[in-house]
């Protein structure tokens, strides 16, 4: 099978991270070669901009943040995830442009069209799968809460994060064959056996 763009994607502690492992487990027992990387960060100067759009301290406009983000992903996109595809690796990016639509979009209100039109200027490839992990904000944010200081997004309040998963929600029904929604409130068990049944799928149908 040719090589595979994998983004995952999900409100603060909707536990992407957790089940990242189990990804690259199912994938280790296919023999597939990936590279697991994220997003703002993952291209040369991608630290540099995380750190600065996560800091507390820093005070930056929706604008100016959309389009830091957009850049983050360029970079990453250029650098790392196409020469990775290119290859044959599959790339399995923990965030990508839907996180800008829910978060850039449905967080901080700007028009949708706008970051559409920004983002269309830069030739970004589309993922082949995009994991939706979803659950209530409140329970993700305790989980988020428990992981210690909170970042610049995390100490939003709660409405921000209604919009955000609201969002997402809506993207999932726009592109239902990309975006899978998995349960992320039910058991470890329970997520686990809804990604493998998402996998397999889409094994079947790419195989
Ligand atoms: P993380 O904590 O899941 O690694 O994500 C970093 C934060 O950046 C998270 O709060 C979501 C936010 N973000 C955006 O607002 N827009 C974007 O396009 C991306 C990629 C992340």
């Amino acid at each position: 099978m040719k090589s595979k763009f994998i983004t995952l994607e999900g409100i603060e502690g909707s536990g992407k991270s957790t089940n990242l492992k189990f990804i690259n487990k199912y994938l280790d027992k296919k023999n597939i070669s990936y590279v697991n990387t994220r997003e703002p960060g993952g291209g040369p100067i991608g630290p540099k901009l995380r750190s600065l759009l996560l800091n507390v301290d820093s005070v930056i406009s929706p604008e100016v943040e959309m389009l830091l983000m957009l850049s983050d992903r360029k970079d990453h996109v250029d650098n790392l995830i196409l020469p990775n595809l290119n290859e044959d690796k599959w790339v399995i990016s923990d965030r990508y442009m839907d996180s800008t639509i829910a978060y850039q979009g449905g967080g901080r209100q700007i028009d949708l069209k706008k970051i559409l039109a920004t983002a269309s200027i830069l030739n970004l490839p589309e993922p082949s799968l995009t994991l939706l992990f979803d659950l209530p904000i409140d329970v993700a944010l305790e989980r988020a809460k428990q992981r210690g200081n909170l970042d610049r997004f995390e100490r939003e309040p709660e409405v921000f994060h209604q919009r955000i998963r609201d969002s997402y929600l809506s993207l999932s029904k726009l592109h239902p064959s990309r975006i899978k929604v998995i349960d992320s409130s039910q058991s470890k068990e329970d997520v686990e056996f809804q990604l493998l049944e998402t996998l397999n799928l889409f094994f079947k149908a790419n195989g």
